[in-house]
């Protein structure tokens, strides 16, 4: 069993991967085995000749760029009658039980600092609730609103899947029904030099990391989730990333959107605050819907105007999709006219010298291969962009300070209280930032968006004055 595995390390010329097998115990040969036997030869094999030695090395291909059209928000020049056609078909869908949340959480969270799944943080302004618990409790508010349960798909890494589930276990499952809740892990890809050679983390242990958002689409197959959602009769899926806690986990306009065209793939979109901002870019490219990351898209397009002086690509994408579970399952397939591209990434990696001695390197020395989610929209029919308000869904925890912080998050929380709670006409003062006085909280379970909030404060008999560290419940 181990002689044909190294055999075949052997002929794709990555036998070195064994090169320290005779000073292995038992226990490491079956553990290095068990990790060989994970990895696609011919996939490293191909990804090596792409995107190391071949034309993928350098960048993504900006031909034929232009941005691409998005339905705008009613507010905005959108058509109220086709917003309001839109939340009924999605609730419709909701009251079928039609419609599961989606979380990606595999990531390392390595910008935030913070040790833990990135799920796990506190995120909220009193209570600190984790940003699982209050996407739980969104989760929660529009099962018990739409009269049937919503299954929640989490999809974490080798890195985060244990501490995880623990997580939920060790809080109930934040009140969710324990069954609705599906817990499964992203694949892995190993890390190579820049010969193409598989690289060793320590003489036994292959340098292996997830292989990117994008690897959800074959893992929802893999795990078994996509049939379990077969079976359910479940046919959308509501995307969103593990950072933003002001996401609507369950948009009923968005999907309804998406459900009319009969989309594939849909995506929100927002305008970039400014050129900057680190936001993939909606393009067109021959037809085709792509999004273009930040990091790929030179300063001349980024910084281009149009005649009265906006951003020309000025729609940013922040990671929100829904996708159709026919979708999931041929990209997440084995057909390779339908599989993502993989991006290379350049990164330090932990190694070992020809000795077994660990190495921590000072630059990259090394590539990683990760697949983006969004690179899916370019394989759907019909796909939707649509805008959305930042104020209501988007305000990530990405880094420690500054943009996309915890302090940002935490304001913008409360901003968004504040204005719920003046279009329930409490009068409440703030700042010139639109921050109140007093620090409070208002539960997901007491109301998700300002609609719901206005609704059930009118209902209190004895409403309560908004005072530091008020809970509202
Ligand atoms: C991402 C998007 C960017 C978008 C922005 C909006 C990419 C490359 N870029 O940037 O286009 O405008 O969000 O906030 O995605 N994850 C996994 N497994 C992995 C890697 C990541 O589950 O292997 C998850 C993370 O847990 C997180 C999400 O994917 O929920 C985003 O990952 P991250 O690497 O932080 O993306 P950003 O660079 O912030």
């Amino acid at each position: 069993m181990h002689a044909a595995l190294k055999e075949s390390f052997e002929q794709a010329g990555q036998g070195h991967v064994f090169r320290f097998w005779d000073r292995l115990i038992e226990e490491e040969r079956d553990a290095l085995c068990a990790q060989a036997a994970q990895i696609d030869l011919s996939e490293v094999d191909r990804l090596v000749k792409e995107l190391v030695f071949g034309d993928g090395a350098h960048g993504v291909d900006l031909s034929d760029l232009a941005p691409a059209p998005y339905i705008p928000l009613s507010g905005n020049g959108g058509k109220a009658d086709d917003w309001a056609e839109a939340t009924q078909l999605g609730e419709d869908a909701l009251r079928a039980g039609r419609v599961a949340a989606f979380v990606v959480a595999g990531g390392q969270g390595t910008r935030l600092g913070f040790n833990g799944p990135k799920g796990t943080y506190p995120v909220t302004p009193v209570r600190k609730h984790s940003l699982f618990q209050v996407f739980a409790e969104k989760i929660k508010a529009a099962s018990t609103r739409y009269g049937k349960p919503i299954p929640w798909f989490i999809m974490t890494s080798n890195l985060n899947y244990e501490a995880t589930v623990r997580f939920f276990e060790q809080h109930a499952f934040f009140g969710l029904d324990e069954d609705t809740v599906h817990f499964f892990q992203q694949g892995l890809m190993p890390a190579v030099d820049y010969d193409g050679k598989i690289l060793l983390e320590t003489p036994g242990r292959i340098a292996m990391t997830p292989d990117g958002h994008g690897g959800s689409l074959r893992a929802l197959v893999r795990s078994g989730a996509v049939a379990k959602m077969e079976e359910a009769g479940i046919d959308v899926i509501s995307y969103f990333q593990v950072d933003n806690p002001l996401v609507k986990c369950i948009d009923p306009a968005f999907i309804g959107f998406h459900l009319k065209a009969e989309s594939e793939m849909s995506s929100k979109m927002l305008p970039k605050r400014h050129s900057k901002e680190k936001l993939g870019h909606f393009c067109t490219q021959r037809g085709k819907t792509v999004i273009v990351e930040y990091s790929d898209m030179p300063d001349e397009l980024t910084e281009a105007t149009d005649e009265q002086g906006n951003l020309r690509y000025i729609a940013g994408s922040i990671a929100i999709h829904t996708l159709s579970r026919d979708f999931i399952k041929r990209m997440g397939g084995n057909d390779v006219s339908a599989s993502l591209p993989f991006h290379r990434a350049d990164k330090k990696i932990q190694t070992v010298t020809d000795e077994g001695h660990p190495i921590k390197p000072e630059s990259p020395n090394g590539v990683k291969f990760e697949m983006f989610v969004f690179d899916a929209l370019p394989f759907a029919q019909q796909p939707v962009i649509l805008e959305t308000a930042r104020e209501d869904d988007f305000s990530p925890v990405k880094n420690a300070e500054g943009a996309d912080s915890p302090q940002t998050c935490r304001e913008d929380q409360l901003r968004e209280y504040t204005r719920w709670l003046k279009a329930a006409g409490v009068e409440i003062d703030t700042d010139g930032a639109g921050l109140p006085a007093a620090s409070f909280e208002i539960s997901p379970l007491f109301a998700d968006s300002e609609r719901t909030f206005v609704d059930a404060w009118s209902k209190l008999a004895n409403p309560p004055a908004i005072t530091e560290g008020l809970v509202i419940e």
